[in-house]
């Protein structure tokens, strides 16, 4: 069943393309209009909300925090992202003017179940982002929004984590365009943007020669260091998490403007540093990741390197370099991930280690 691939995490990997393009099918009109009829909670709830929390935990809370970035720009509500087994502990300000997203891949994580279920009680309307049909999570909802990636069996999260990504992506639309705060042709122009990922993605999967001789070099390393900014900060954590998941290699994801603020002080003579570098734009995000990488490199640290294709800036500062095909800041996640898995699945292999089934990990964390 694992369709000739050595680890079902393997296969997954390679199914994103048509998992994404799966969770987009049916969600939007040839003229690039939301339609997202299944979430059943009307419209002028949806005006009326003025706060945004998403709850989730390990690799859907990271796909949440790639979500604020999008959601709080089109939606201009404010979004906060907490990881679910904080959640009600903190006794967090709700009402019924907040709408709380969960993410939950199996739908059945307890962390997550009982965040929501706090948050119902203090009268929140819940959205969730799932994976299982009828799982808990989502019919103890108010409304789902389901990421059609089908069955993920590896337990790092991989297709199911890039699905959760377009989930709300599509959410952050379909709000912006109930609350007026996009004009229908912006809306329609990300909205074609991001139905034109899955080639792209099956573009990065098809680049992904070096990984194994990168795998290889890397493989005794005791940490690696992830950086990335703005998206591409959740994109670092995400990729440090898979190392940790699957290949018992600490790694440590962060944002790239607080390396000066402590976690240089890591970075030695051949320490590994990943960098996602945001495309080239008018803000100056670029510019400064690539000051990063100067900074890392200075130290000694060895640096791969995940930016856009023809980027003429990181190939002097990258001891091995993956390029991505152009797209916008916003959605270069989609993108980006996907080497970050794929080393984690070269490292595990090369190790010897059960990469499906990790030790001390469970598929769906079923108990608080
Ligand atoms: O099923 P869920 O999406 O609720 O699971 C949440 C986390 O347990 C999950 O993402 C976990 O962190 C994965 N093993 C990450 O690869």
């Amino acid at each position: 069943e694992k369709g000739g691939y050595d680890w079902f995490m393997r296969k997954e990997i390679f199914e994103q393309p048509k998992a994404v393009a799966d969770t987009l099918l049916g969600r939007y009109t040839a003229a690039g209009a939301l339609q997202l009829d299944e979430l059943h909670i009307g419209e002028d709830e949806l005006r009326r909300i003025d706060k945004i929390i998403i709850v989730a935990c390990g690799s859907a809370y990271y796909a949440g925090l790639v979500a604020k970035y999008a959601i709080e720009h089109w939606t201009r509500v404010a979004c906060e992202v907490e990881i679910a087994s904080e959640f009600r502990y903190r006794d967090p300000i709700i009402d019924g003017s907040t709408l709380v997203v969960t993410i939950s891949q199996s739908g059945e994580t307890a962390d997550t179940l009982m965040a929501i279920r706090h948050a119902r009680e203090q009268g929140a309307k819940v959205i969730a982002i799932c994976n299982t049909n009828g799982a808990t999570i989502p019919r103890e909802s108010d409304a789902v929004l389901y990421t059609h990636a089908g069955p993920e069996i590896g337990v790092a999260s991989t297709k199911g984590f890039l699905t959760q990504v377009a989930a709300c992506y599509l959410l952050g639309l379909y709000l912006a365009q109930v609350r007026g705060t996009m004009y229908d042709d912006e809306i329609a122009k990300v909205m074609e943007e991001l139905a034109a990922t899955p080639p792209l993605i099956q573009q990065v999967l098809d680049s992904l020669d070096a990984i194994r001789e990168l795998a290889a070099r890397l493989v005794d390393t005791e940490s690696v260091l992830f950086l990335g900014r703005h998206v591409g900060y959740p994109v670092a954590l995400e990729g440090a998490l898979k190392l940790k998941e699957i290949a018992y290699l600490h790694a440590e994801g962060f944002p790239a403007g607080e390396l000066k603020h402590g976690p240089i002080a890591l970075v030695d003579q051949g320490v590994p540093v990943f960098v996602v570098v945001p495309p080239q734009g008018r803000d100056q995000l670029h510019d400064k990741v690539i000051s990063n990488i100067q900074e890392v490199r200075a130290r000694g640290a060895f640096t791969v390197v995940v930016a856009e294709a023809g980027d003429p800036e990181v190939g002097a500062y990258a001891d091995v370099l993956f390029s991505l095909p152009k797209v916008s800041t916003l959605l270069q996640p989609l993108l980006a991930a996907v080497p970050l898995q794929m080393f984690a699945c070269e490292v595990a292999t090369l190790k010897g280690y059960d990469v499906d089934q990790p030790r001390n990990l469970a598929k769906s964390v079923t108990v608080e």
